[in-house]
Order: structure tokens, then C-alpha cells, then sequence
């Protein structure tokens, strides 16, 4: 297929503008907040009323996937028109995107809906959700010329950060809360050549230094207070409206830690509804770990209009975040979709990811919180039966094989009900056909 150029169309112009007051920002400061009131920025374009089209905007995208180029490949690029402009030459890629959406029919019964699909953004290329947004912020770094991109993380950020880094030639500076990292995640920034900094603090704390450091050191603030990592990960919605063929899903459920994620989703859906894509819009409800439920309390206890910080502890370590840098941002998709927060316990949390992983899925355990709230959703009656479904699963299961094994030894909670029901630790046996065959006939008379 011939190359489609990357001209500039009036969609494309962008700008950067603060979400609390308004105030248009030519070109954000290190730390990405607004000059004039400190809060966040996020991308609009104010072209795209008069000059995009929805249905043929489909068609072209469609039409995309079988092109050869690295960029119509990438499943973040080919929805490019609903993103900032970059020319080819400046896009660093490793064919992000392009997840699949599964079926989890186990699951559905055990949540008590008819239908539920999973998007599996643990199979991108890094394993988690943050390439789609990493591969437009690095590109920005790149093209702004930085040799030096930072972040702080509880895992996934830093792992995506540095494999994209270090694709696009720049240096790339970690900070994560020592000991607290799961070591999939550790191990990739080592692998993509990170400066891997451990810092004897919480998430919460190595955000803050961070958000010094780059004031003091050319280094690019590549967190999710960055808006251009809000405009990859948007990208999430977009495909997946495009696999339901654009019939919108009543419900759609996102893990939330940061928030970042979360705000990116209902983005995109607001968006994608303002240009004529879809005609409804999904409710978007966020799910927290009980011990990091910043979220759920800012909205129960202030109606979103304080954030409540609280001390994070949990053994989803991916969100174990207590001052969530996007909350205004996650406040306002869910006032505008109609959705809710939930919270889920320990116990919860890994039974949903057992439950998830039964199905040949597997993921993380910050993704299962998803499965986990939708059981409690659906018991208040928020989620109807017949309603449709999405769980957005954000980290692969490979990331954290420690808690999935203290987990099924029944190390991690016990071995209590319905825990133990999903608990499937190694057996050791003797070395003889009579004790595997002993092993099979056994597990055969319990099924
Ligand atoms: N799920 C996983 C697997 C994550 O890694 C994260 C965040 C979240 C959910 C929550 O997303 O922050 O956008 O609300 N991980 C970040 C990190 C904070 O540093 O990797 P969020």
C-alpha cells in the first residue's frame, strides 16, 4: 500500500490548555503544570469540528491495518489523525497497541453478567498499558531534543520508559520505591539500560523528587502529568470501539493508581461521541485497592471535590499510589460518563486475578481489581445483568510471578474460602509414572 504522507490537517492542530483555568500554555514548563494556577494541562484541537470526518476516518483506519509501514503498523499511529502531529521521522515505535480483546464467559458467571470482554493491554510490547501513551511522549522528547527522560514508578511507567528510551537513542533516569517493585518490571529497565534509582519512599514520594530534578537537570518529565502520554493512551477506547465495531459497551472498567489511565479513556470516549463515532457513551467506573482508595473516598466523602491522600499499602503493588497526581482529570470522566468507584479487598483482588488467569487470560494483580469491582458492582445493582461489559486488563501476568506464586501456595492470604478453591500449587512427588498417574486420577475425581 502506497505511503500515506504525514501532512498537517486542521485536526491535528493542537493545544495545550489548563484543565481548571482554561489558560492556553505555548509551551509547559518542565513539570508540566499550568504557569498561571499550577494544576494540570491536557491537548485539545480546535480543528476537528469543521475537518474530520467519523465514517470515513473508519474506513481509512481500517484500511491502515494491512499497510506495511511501522507507523500505519502501530496500533496507536494508525488512529493518528485524533492525535498531536509528528512526522514519521520523529515517531518512536515498537508496534504498541494491536491488544486483543478476549472473551471471559468463566468469569461472567462468576460476576453474575451475561457477557464479558476483556482488552488486554498487558500484551503490548512492554506487557503493560503505558507503551500507547509512551511511544507519543518519547517522541516528544526526542524531537525536543532531550537526552535524558525520567520518570517516577511503581514498575510498568519506568519499564516502558526505558525501552522506549533507549529505541530513540536517549538516556533514561528510573526512581521507584525501594523494595517495592515487582521484578518483571524492575528487571526491563535493567535490561533496557535505565539508571535504575531505588529511593527509600513510597510512589508518592518519588514523584515529588522527580518533579524537582527536572526543574534542576534537562531531564523529560515522562509521568502521566505529561499530556502527551494522555494522548497515546487514549488510544486504548479507540481500538476498542473499533473491535465492537463502534457499538458502545454499556460499561467499561479501569484500574486506578495514578489515574492517568483512567482519564485518557474517558477522554477518548468523550471524544470519539463529540465527533459522531459512537452515539452513546460507556460508563467508566474506577476500581482501587481498599489500602490505596484515594479516589473512592475523594468522591464519597467530598463528592470529587477534595482529594483525600491517604497512606497506600497493598499487594497490588502497580497502584499502591495515595496522592493521585490526575485525580480532577478521572473525577471529571466520571461525572461525565455516569460512572462509578468501587473498592476491593486483598482477598478480592486475588481471587479475581486467579479466576482471570483461569481462563488462559492471566494478568496482573492491579488488572484483576477490575473483575474484582465488577462482582460488587454488579451485587449493588449499578451493573445489570444483561448489561455489556469491558475490563481494561493494564499489565501482563508474566510482570509479577512472585505474587502469583506466593499466591497459589497460599502464602500470600491463607488458604480460606473460596480463596483455596482457586489455589493451585505445585505438588512434588515421588519420580515414579504410579504418583503422576496417582496426581492425574486425583485431580480428575474433583472436577
Ligand atoms: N495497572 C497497572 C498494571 C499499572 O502499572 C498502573 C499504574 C495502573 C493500573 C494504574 O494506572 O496510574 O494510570 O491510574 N502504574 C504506574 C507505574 C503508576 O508507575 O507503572 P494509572
Amino acid at each position: 500500500m502506497a505511503r500515506e504522507p504525514l501532512a498537517a490537517t486542521p485536526s491535528q492542530i493542537s493545544e495545550i490548555r489548563c484543565i481548571a483555568c482554561a489558560s492556553v500554555v505555548a509551551r509547559p514548563s518542565q513539570t508540566f503544570r499550568c504557569p498561571s494556577c499550577g494544576d494540570l494541562l491536557e491537548i485539545v484541537y480546535s480543528g476537528w469540528k469543521t475537518s474530520l470526518n467519523a465514517e470515513s476516518l473508519k474506513v481509512i483506519w481500517r484500511n491502515r491495518q494491512t499497510s506495511r509501514t511501522a507507523v500505519d503498523q502501530s496500533g496507536v499511529w494508525r488512529f493518528r489523525e485524533l492525535l498531536p502531529l509528528f512526522t514519521d521521522e520523529q515517531i518512536i515505535t515498537l508496534h504498541e497497541g494491536n491488544t486483543s480483546l478476549y472473551e471471559l464467559p468463566t468469569c461472567a458467571r462468576s460476576a453474575g453478567v451475561e457477557h464479558l470482554l476483556a482488552k488486554h493491554q498487558g500484551m503490548n510490547p512492554t506487557g503493560s498499558f503505558k507503551d500507547t501513551g509512551m511511544t507519543v511522549a518519547a517522541s516528544v522528547a526526542r524531537a525536543e531534543g532531550f537526552r535524558w527522560v525520567g520518570c517516577a514508578s511503581t514498575g510498568n511507567t519506568s519499564a516502558s520508559m526505558a525501552a522506549y528510551a533507549a529505541r530513540g537513542g536517549m538516556r533514561s533516569l528510573v526512581l521507584i520505591p525501594e523494595g517495592k517493585i515487582a521484578w518483571g518490571k524492575l528487571s526491563q529497565a535493567l535490561d533496557y539500560d535505565a539508571l535504575t534509582c531505588e529511593l527509600k519512599t513510597d510512589f508518592d514520594g518519588c514523584l515529588r523528587i522527580l518533579s524537582e530534578v527536572v526543574q534542576r537537570m534537562p531531564v523529560y518529565l515522562l509521568n502521566s502529568v505529561n499530556p502527551y502520554r494522555i494522548e497515546g493512551q487514549k488510544t486504548t477506547a479507540i481500538e476498542l470501539l473499533e473491535q465492537l465495531d463502534w457499538q458502545a459497551p454499556d460499561h467499561i472498567i479501569v484500574p486506578g493508581g495514578n489515574l492517568g489511565n483512567s482519564s485518557a479513556i474517558g477522554k477518548a470516549l468523550l471524544e470519539l461521541r463529540a465527533l459522531g463515532f459512537i452515539r452513546s457513551l460507556p460508563r467508566l467506573s474506577i476500581i482501587q485497592a481498599e489500602g490505596a482508595n484515594a479516589l473512592v473516598r475523594t468522591m464519597r466523602e467530598t463528592g470529587g471535590r477534595e482529594l483525600i491522600a491517604v497512606k497506600a499499602e497493598t499487594a497490588a503493588s502497580a497502584i499502591r499510589i495515595g496522592n493521585p497526581a490526575s485525580w480532577k482529570k478521572a473525577v471529571r470522566v466520571l461525572q461525565e460518563t455516569g460512572g462509578t468507584v468501587e473498592q476491593v479487598s486483598e482477598a478480592e483482588i486475588a481471587l479475581a486475578k486467579a479466576e482471570i488467569g483461569a481462563e488462559g487470560i492471566g494478568c496482573e494483580p492491579a488488572s484483576a481489581v477490575t473483575l474484582g469491582g465488577l462482582k460488587k458492582l454488579v451485587r449493588s445493582g449499578f451493573v445489570k445483568r444483561k448489561e455489556s461489559v469491558v475490563l481494561i486488563l493494564t499489565g501482563h501476568l508474566l510482570k509479577d510471578p512472585d505474587y502469583t506464586i506466593k499466591f497459589h501456595r497460599g502464602e500470600l492470604l491463607g488458604a480460606s474460602e473460596p480463596i483455596a478453591a482457586q489455589q493451585r500449587a505445585p505438588i512434588v512427588l515421588d519420580a515414579t509414572v504410579d504418583a503422576v498417574v496417582g496426581a492425574l486420577k486425583r485431580a480428575e475425581q474433583k472436577t
